[in-house]
């Protein structure tokens, strides 16, 4: 336990997006908290300055600091959101992705387990699934990654499973959807660079930042033809976080849940949406298909909302929109164009 009688949890890539809004609910929620970041995609001032929580820059291939952190502190659990996330350039650059999502995450594993540390959160992924045939997608369904990073995230599944029956290690495995959206009071938000994701991507372009956003694919098989995603909430899934930690600090086995909303929004939806809720223009490219994309993915979230009891908030598209609106234009500041 930390100073203050509170388990202390370790967080790894707890200044980048998702890991930054589960550090401030784990806050919340009354833990010790140590940030393990190296900074390439995270974001210094959000964990020093808003989230005021300790920082350590470094790698979690590291094995000696590791060690070190583990030898000087008594971690509880830990929660571990490094890893890097662009699925296009881990197809280019596979090699980037193994060793850091798959090789960083052993090294960890294996100091945890050296150190007697057996609670895990892992933030896997829908991208696991591959091209799904059924919406909504449960947890059994057959996982088929069609690129490196969902492969890398698979493997990491599989190693934790095999790390629970040989070393009695216990993980909570969380399968993200589209994680969007923003802390609602606008303390912290979505800022990736470079940024994939649809709905900053949409709301960089209501700012003037892009000229357009461009839609790839308009023929596909959904009622407005454009690809149709399962869009959750941050604050959301960091509030699932605390409660699978809690699960796991409490003597839960090993589980997997998916975390999404159980619905989703077309491209057009979105765009639309933010059109509303911005009051901006926003022109919009229509592009080709891009490959492997499929034409839906929508999960269910029954087993997250049946045994860890969770209950996301910002259920609604527009929620999820006008918080990231708020942090985009705090971020960017509101004079970029006129409105
Ligand atoms: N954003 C999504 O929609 C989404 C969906 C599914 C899964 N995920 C997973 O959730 C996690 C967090 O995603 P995010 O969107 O917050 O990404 P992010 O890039 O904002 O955060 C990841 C953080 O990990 C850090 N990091 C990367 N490699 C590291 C290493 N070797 N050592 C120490 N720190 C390292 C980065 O600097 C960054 O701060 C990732 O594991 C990602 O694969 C994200």
């Amino acid at each position: 336990m930390g100073s203050t009688n509170q388990p202390t949890i370790l967080v790894t890539g707890g200044a980048g997006y998702i890991g930054s809004h589960a550090v401030l609910s784990l806050q919340q929620a009354g833990y010790e908290v140590l940030v393990l970041d190296n900074l390439v995609y995270g974001h210094r001032e959000l964990v020093e300055d808003v989230l005021k929580a300790e920082l350590i820059v470094g790698e979690i291939g590291d094995r000696l600091l590791l060690d070190q952190i583990f030898a000087s502190r008594t971690i509880d659990a830990v929660m571990h959101f490094a890893a890097y996330a662009y699925v296009g350039e881990s197809v280019k650059e596979p090699a980037k992705y193994y060793r850091n999502n798959v090789v960083g995450t052993l090294t960890l594993l294996e100091a945890m387990h050296a150190a007697g540390i057996n609670k895990l959160v892992f933030s896997s992924t829908c991208a696991t699934y591959g091209i799904p045939s059924v919406v909504p997608i449960p947890e059994d369904y057959p996982q088929n990654p069609i690129n490196p990073y969902g492969a890398t995230k698979l493997m990491i599944e599989r190693v934790l499973k095999d790390f629970g029956v040989a070393y009695g290690l216990q993980s909570v495995i969380f399968r993200y959807f589209n994680a969007a959206g923003a802390d609602p009071d606008g303390r912290l938000g979505e800022d990736h660079n470079p940024e994939t994701h649809l709905i900053p991507l949409v709301l960089q372009t209501a700012l003037g930042l892009r000229d357009a956003i461009q839609v790839f694919g308009t023929d596909y098989p959904t009622p407005d033809g454009t690809c149709i995603r399962d869009y959750i909430h941050v604050t959301d899934l960091a509030s699932a976080h605390v409660l699978g930690l809690e699960y796991l600090l409490n003597g839960g086995g090993s589980n997997i849940f998916n975390l999404g909303n159980g619905s989703g929004f077309s491209v057009k939806e979105v765009i639309e949406a933010a059109r509303q809720i911005t009051g901006r223009d926003i022109p919009v490219k229509a592009c080709d298909r891009r490959p492997g994309d499929p034409p839906a993915l929508i999960g269910s979230a029954d087993r997250a909302r049946q045994i860890l009891g969770w209950q996301p908030q910002y259920n609604r598209i527009d929620d999820i929109i006008s918080h990231a609106w708020a942090w985009h234009l705090k971020r960017h500041g509101s004079t970029l164009v006129a409105s």
